[in-house]
């Protein structure tokens, strides 16, 4: 076994570490780096966006890659689009009677505005939490995670109890919930109630989770929660996390993506954005000079 393995060390070159032992010496294989900024597979693709609110326009030409497996942070001051982009990567914002919308936005290829394309089966792919938490308040905790599955025609109580439970610990809830999955959602603190809105996102196809101002209701402890979460569910979804908080931007996100007036000024890697901004705008930003 041991050439084997050192042989397929060799030739994938990376992930394998060398460990000396007091009589031999053997590869392990370690944990990949979980797709580094730069190399991941673009997941969603916006070209040209621009969208309007009547005669306001809110976006102007915004173009940027959403990597996979990656947690994308959109900062920028109040009013300066933020939203209305992640509303537009989930088609909600053509639900705003008046709203205007131009430009693509391509998810694993296919154009969401596509002619066949269905709104509703995109917003169950491309999921949303928001700034205030929104369950149904008074639904119970189960049949807040179970609604979207019945919705898609899981009917089997067996299946149903599997799925939420499974729900409910992706999103770092169960052990919480497991004894009171009867009680209404909306007698649980701000902090379960948005992982329970996390829960029920995760509950149904969800590739990618729009997170808007998802901890700015919430106390430290469930804010810590929430990013220790979004570390957990990086490894298997796509994740945008707007936000007004810059520690929270460069502890949660490997890529920042900076907007003014509407338009995107900057987009980088995290760390890059942080320590060394291209533009002087971002730079004033970030160290809290505007906005
Ligand atoms: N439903 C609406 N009707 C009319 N104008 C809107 C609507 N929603 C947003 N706007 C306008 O569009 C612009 C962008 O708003 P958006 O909510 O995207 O900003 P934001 O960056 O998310 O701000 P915040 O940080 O305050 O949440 C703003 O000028 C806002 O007033
Ligand atoms: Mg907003």
């Amino acid at each position: 076994m041991g050439p084997v393995i050192d042989e397929l060390a060799e030739k994938k070159g990376k992930g394998m570490e060398k460990v000396e032992t007091k009589d031999k010496t053997r590869k392990i294989e370690v944990a990949p780096r979980m797709v580094p900024p730069g190399e991941g597979r673009p997941k969603i693709k916006a070209q040209g966006v621009c969208a309007w609110f009547g005669a306001k326009q809110a976006l102007h030409d915004v173009s940027l890659a959403i990597h996979e497996k990656e947690v994308t942070a959109i900062i920028g001051p109040s009013g300066c689009g933020k939203s209305t982009l992640i509303r537009c990567f989930n088609r909600m914002h053509e639900t705003v009677p008046a709203s205007r919308f131009s430009g693509d936005i391509v998810l694993d290829g296919e154009n969401i505005f596509g002619p066949k394309i269905d709104p509703v089966a995109v917003r169950r792919r491309v999921g949303m939490v928001f700034q205030k938490p929104t369950p149904f308040p008074t639904l119970s905790i189960y049949d807040n995670v179970a609604v979207g599955l019945r919705l898609n025609g899981m009917r089997d109580k067996k299946r149903l109890d599997q799925a939420v439970e499974k729900s409910l610990r992706k999103a770092a809830l169960w052990e919480e919930v497991r004894d009171s999955l009867l009680k209404a959602g909306g007698a649980l603190s701000g902090g379960q109630q948005q992982r329970l809105c996390i829960a029920r996102a995760l509950a149904v196809d969800l590739e990618v989770l729009l997170m808007d101002e998802p901890c700015s209701a919430l106390d430290p402890i469930s804010t810590t929660k929430i990013e220790e979460l979004i570390h957990e569910l990086r490894q298997n979804y796509t994740i945008i996390i707007v936000t007004h908080n810059m520690q929270q931007a460069a502890r949660v996100s490997q890529r920042t993506a900076f907007m003014l007036n509407g338009k995107l000024i900057e987009y980088d890697a995290t760390d890059k954005m942080f320590t060394n901004p291209e533009n002087k705008l971002t730079e004033d930003y970030i160290t809290g000079r505007f906005g």
